[in-house]
């Protein structure tokens, strides 16, 4: 089975209610007419309900970029993932490395969050990825195989087809740095055997697997033709709509 191209637009702590509806019209409009890839933008909790609005029944689709494992309650400053429904999302963002190293989400804290947003049928958008030390230490496989076992963690077969994994090196967020297509396509085929290792070669085969991390509209095609990358997360590149279009218009071969 082939496996659909998913972009997905990571806007992180970016635009007020207005510059966000004015940067998803322009997305919708020169992207409606797109058949042959997933759309979805990732406005901050604020933005969600205001974009849902102007994109609710096309093409393009909503993702949270965070939310907290239970259902409600005391939980000051958190969002559940019935609130998140409420406004639209399809998909939520998990594990961002930002979430990761600046608020100090573990792996454990991350596979909760996984299992709540499938409960909820809301897709996780799964991120993983290794820091430059680990990749400067050669022991970047065993990071990704082992964030990957830990975010699957009790997952059943049927619930894991319902993730997106994002493959984001650290070092190449917001750094301008990529890793080359091959580099990355090699990260994916071990995600996709630790997969087949935790599940078997269907959902191994069928994971949509997006790359994160500095991609743009120069790079993008080269890696969305990669034979293990499936898509994009997309950070400084997608506040940009003619440079978020340039990498949802890539021509894939
Ligand atoms: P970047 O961010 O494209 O700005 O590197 C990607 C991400 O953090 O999801």
């Amino acid at each position: 089975m082939a496996r659909r191209k998913l972009i997905a637009g990571n806007w992180k702590m970016n635009n007020t209610n207005g510059e966000a509806v004015s940067l998803v019209k322009e997305i919708l409009e020169n992207a409606k007419n797109v058949v042959d890839k997933d759309i979805v933008v990732a406005p901050t909790f604020t933005c969600l309900s205001e974009v849902n609005s102007v994109i609710k029944n096309t093409n393009v689709k909503l993702a949270a970029q965070n939310m907290y494992h239970e259902p409600s309650g005391a939980f000051t400053g958190q969002i559940s993932s019935d609130m998140l429904k409420d406004v639209g999302c399809e998909y939520v963002i998990l594990g961002h490395s930002e979430c990761r190293s600046i608020f100090g989400e573990t792996d454990s804290l991350i596979n909760k969050k996984i299992k709540r947003a499938l409960e909820a049928s809301i897709k996780p958008i799964f991120c993983i990825g290794e820091t430059l030390d680990e990749r400067e230490k050669g022991i970047t496989n065993s990071i990704v195989e082992n964030q990957t076992k830990a975010g699957f963690d009790g997952i059943s077969l049927d619930d894991a087809k319902n993730v997106i994994i994002a493959y984001e090196p650290v070092w190449a967020i917001g750094t301008g740095k990529t890793a080359t297509p091959a580099d990355a396509d090699n990260v994916h085929k071990v995600i996709r055997d630790t997969l087949k290792s935790i599940y078997n070669d269907t959902v191994a085969e069928n994971m949509i697997i997006l790359y994160g991390g500095s991609m743009n509209e120069n790079n993008a095609s080269e890696l969305l033709n990669m034979p293990n990358i499936d898509g994009g997360l997309i950070g400084g590149a997608a506040l940009k709509a003619d440079k978020f279009l340039a990498i949802i218009n890539s021509k894939i071969v």
